[in-house]
């Protein structure tokens, strides 16, 4: 059954506002936050004004109610991600849930001598915290490139970069080319090799039901604010394993068991590193996002969002001066089209079209060493999400060519 659109726009209270003196609002820029469904928005209101207080601390109905609210988003969420409630710790998003894992794992378990495996296509979030935990650790850093002429990951060298490393950490979906890696093969052999996994799974959940026990991985690290909820949450998905071999990145209020002045110990499980006041009415929209998602078959959605990229690529292509970074000939991969034309500067012709109505992104996407594998350092994106019409695809290709007509 074909989606809904009229429906499903109507969700969005901010998809009928006017921009640039009264136009329509054309919202490209999703692989950098999404919007939010009444839904969402609701249930956020809806506690802070019914339910708000402190999480795990009181007794009183409100602070029963607040308390109940988030951990049953836990509970949403954990069955969303296909887990249980004790593999899912709230983050602020994908980057404290990757630094998690390099302060709260690796930091604990690795040494000098030890290797971690990254990739050229990663966002900063995850090269940063790798190469400051190798600095102080004498880890050693190893970079699997990416094949600009293919727009994937030289998989030889990735499988030849494998023997002796303890630690594989690999974008699922790139923010740059909206490209897939093949994460099923990436975990299994980064398992023969006795390596554990991590993957970045911030584009591609919006996408595909992150299924985190079919899928293997050690950990995932998901934003909520890219899959239609608020912004300030996320999650890490660890294996009880991996959990239990944790050391806590952050201390104080809520994670401790005990603490006199001479010792601590803490809680068990995720909470163990949701230290202080959680981010209770956000871990609530976070889910009502979910439920929202659930109401759609996310193949179904993911054929929509990626079809608008397939075309928005292939119509810009024959655009005199632009060049399309990724493969968008392919059904795996995001809504991202990332492109750049060769007189008209990225900034400008963001510019441009911003005041035609259509809202996309430039720059260098977080990914710098990914923009200078392909010798540029920044370029126009666009990227759709599920309310986004061919409508407004063809109305962008068409703003485009007349921009580039106008000022190429
Ligand atoms: N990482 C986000 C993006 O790609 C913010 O835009």
């Amino acid at each position: 059954m074909a989606l809904d659109m009229k429906a499903i726009r109507a969700d969005f209270p901010i998809l009928s506002r006017k921009v640039a003196g009264g136009k329509d609002l054309v919202y490209l820029d999703n692989a950098a936050t999404t919007q939010k469904p009444q839904s969402v928005i609701d249930a956020m209101t809806h506690y802070y004004e019914r339910s708000n207080a402190n999480v795990h601390r009181a007794v009183h109905t409100l602070a029963t109610e607040a308390t109940e609210q988030y951990e049953n988003a836990r509970d949403t969420l954990a069955a969303w991600f296909g887990t249980t409630r004790d593999n899912l710790i709230f983050t602020s998003g994908t980057t404290e849930a990757i630094n998690l894992v390099a302060w709260g794992w690796a930091r604990s378990n690795l040494n000098a001598g030890d290797a971690i495996v990254i990739t050229e296509m990663e966002h900063h979030a995850d090269i940063v915290p790798w190469q400051l935990l190798a600095e102080e650790k004498g880890i050693e850093i190893r970079v699997v490139p990416i094949d600009t002429e293919r727009d994937i990951l030289d998989m030889d060298i990735f499988s030849a970069s494998l023997p002796g490393s303890s630690l594989v950490c690999v974008v699922h979906t790139s923010n740059v080319l909206g490209v897939a890696n093949p994460v099923a093969d990436i975990i299994a052999q980064s398992h023969d090799a006795g390596a554990k996994v991590l993957i970045d799974a911030a584009q591609a959940a919006p996408h595909h039901r992150i299924d985190f026990t079919g899928m293997g991985a050690d950990f995932v690290a998901i934003s909520g604010h890219k899959m239609c909820g608020p912004t300030g949450i996320g999650c890490l998905l660890a294996t009880t394993e991996s959990i239990e071999e944790m050391e806590p990145f952050m201390s104080g209020g809520d994670m401790i068991e005990t603490v006199t002045m001479e010792k601590s110990t803490f809680a068990k499980g995720p909470q163990k590193f949701e230290a202080g006041t959680p981010k209770i009415a956000e871990a609530i929209g976070f889910a009502a996002a979910a439920d929202y998602l659930s109401n759609f078959d996310m193949d179904e959605l993911h054929g929509h969002i990626r079809g608008l990229a397939m075309y928005t690529a292939s119509e810009i292509k024959s655009v005199p001066g632009i060049t399309v970074y990724g493969d968008h000939s392919v059904s795996e991969g995001s809504g991202v089209v990332s492109f750049l034309h060769d007189s008209v500067h990225a900034e400008d012709l963001a510019r441009f079209m911003d005041a035609g109505g259509f809202a996309m992104r430039t720059g260098h996407h977080c990914a710098q060493p990914l923009l200078n594998a392909y010798g540029v350092t920044s370029t126009n994106r666009v990227s759709f999400y599920l309310y986004n019409t061919m409508e407004e695809a063809e109305a962008f290709v068409e703003h485009l060519r007349y921009i580039i007509g106008k000022f190429g």
